[in-house]
């Protein structure tokens, strides 16, 4: 008999930072039940699919400020349900009727959060009639590839109240031989920061909204210096072991053509600004740097890679947007040379994956990630894994929001046949 889908319902529950968020729940004839929640961001490009929030609008919760998301559970209930109902889950029919439903390129009519929502559950439903996980929904043979994570150890801009001017400053435990090892190195480095922290009369018993530490530090050379005699304290060696990767978040700080340091009160052109991120790669062990300009300064991401002391990884985020045309504009400009996977920037889970083959059929590297407000589901860790994305990035080692993600790639490379991404 052929399982179809006998109930679907959106439900408003909470993120990790405690904002209304949307959750799509799918009941199957043969009895399941499954779930997805959409995360969301603090730090959002212009370019991103629109998170429908209720705002001042009569359907608004007041207490919850205008950001309840009644409307976009109220379009999952009254327009997609009727739809789906009776069908047979089918990750890409039901990413069609979305876009049936509809095709403005932002997801405006629905809302991403109520698309997004519907359709990672319908991919986990798919995964689930095929009985197979998400990752082996999307590879089903051969190893697996575990991705190499990203980890962010402290958090500045709009994750931290400004700790830092730059956003994240994380490690990549490229030395690793597996997975399992490459988490305990992070750890490790980001207890050893909270220690230091601590006993430089820091507070680090307070963590940012992705677990990191908010330490403040009055320049980014500084924080930097800081880890790699983190890194160094625990045993390991920079750059053989363990290098640093920044998130600057730029478009965060760049008003009237200048990029604005809040920290020492400075503005620079985006030339002295290029020269300062320069000066920093050239000093420290960095390898990979993201969303080093703002989202719209093209010009100045297109010199950096030309001027670049050594081959590092240029990752866009608010760049690219998880939206292809913006990525064929940065492929035929060289603007980046790697490409941050949001689903949520995106809206569906099959256009996402597009996004992401067409980063990989070009040559780019690929990094699937989380955001600042996340729930405790781990779908992001079985998409990284099987779309073979190379790396991965979902804040720090603290939050069960954050360890739901690592947690489940230990799993899956307890359990599977897999081998760890090298991509340094
Ligand atoms: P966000 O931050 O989720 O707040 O956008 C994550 C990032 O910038 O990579
Ligand atoms: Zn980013």
């Amino acid at each position: 008999m052929t399982t179809v889908i006998s109930n679907f319902q959106g439900i408003q529950v909470l993120d990790s930072r405690g904002r209304p968020t949307v959750c799509a729940r799918m009941m199957l004839s043969d009895g399941s039940v499954h779930k997805a929640t959409v995360p969301s961001g603090a730090s959002t490009g212009a370019h991103e699919a629109l998170e429908l929030r209720d705002g001042e609008t009569e359907i608004s919760e007041k207490l919850f400020l205008g950001k309840s998301v009644h409307q976009a559970v109220s379009n999952i209930n009254e327009i997609i349900r009727p739809r789906l109902l009776k069908l047979e889950p089918n990750s890409e029919k039901i990413d069609a009727i979305l876009h049936e439903l509809d095709s403005t390129s932002r997801h405006e009519i629905l809302g991403a959060n109520a698309t997004l929502a519907t359709s990672l559950v319908g991919a986990i439903a798919s995964a689930h009639v095929r009985k197979v996980s998400l990752a082996r929904f999307y590879q089903p043979h051969g190893a697996l590839k575990i991705p190499m994570p990203m980890v962010n150890i402290l958090s500045g801009g709009a994750h931290a109240a400004g700790a830092l001017d730059i956003q994240d400053v994380l490690v990549i435990p490229h030395g690793a031989k597996t997975f399992a090892q490459g988490l305990t190195w992070v750890s490790a480095i980001r207890e050893k920061a909270a220690e230091l922290g601590a006993s430089d009369g820091f507070m680090t018993n307070l963590v940012a909204d992705e677990g990191g530490l908010g330490l403040p530090f009055a320049s980014s050379d500084m924080a930097c210096g800081f880890i790699t005699h983190c890194i160094e304290s625990v045993g390991l060696n920079p750059r053989v072991d363990v290098s640093l990767a920044l998130d600057i978040a730029a478009t965060q700080f760049y008003k009237d053509e200048k990029y604005e340091s809040r920290s020492q009160g400075l503005q620079y052109t985006p030339e002295q600004w290029s020269q300062l991120l320069l000066a920093l790669v050239a000093t420290h062990p960095i390898i990979s740097i993201e969303d080093p300009f703002a989202e719209d300064d093209w010009d100045s991401w297109e010199l950096f890679m030309k001027q670049l002391p050594r081959p590092i990884q240029v990752v866009g985020d608010d760049l690219f947007t998880t939206n292809t045309r913006r990525l064929s504009r940065g492929i035929k400009g060289r603007s980046a040379n790697a490409i941050l996977i949001k689903p949520n920037q995106n809206g569906l889970v099959t256009s996402t994956h597009d996004v992401l083959t067409q980063a990989q059929y070009s040559g780019l590297g690929t990094i699937v990630s989380a955001r600042s407000g996340e729930s405790e589901d781990s779908w992001l860790a079985d998409l990284a894994t099987g779309w073979n994305a190379g790396q991965i990035k979902v804040g720090s080692t603290h939050g069960s929001e954050r360890t739901a993600k690592w947690n489940r790639l230990l799993e899956l490379e307890a359990t599977e046949e897999t081998v760890f991404s090298k991509p340094f």
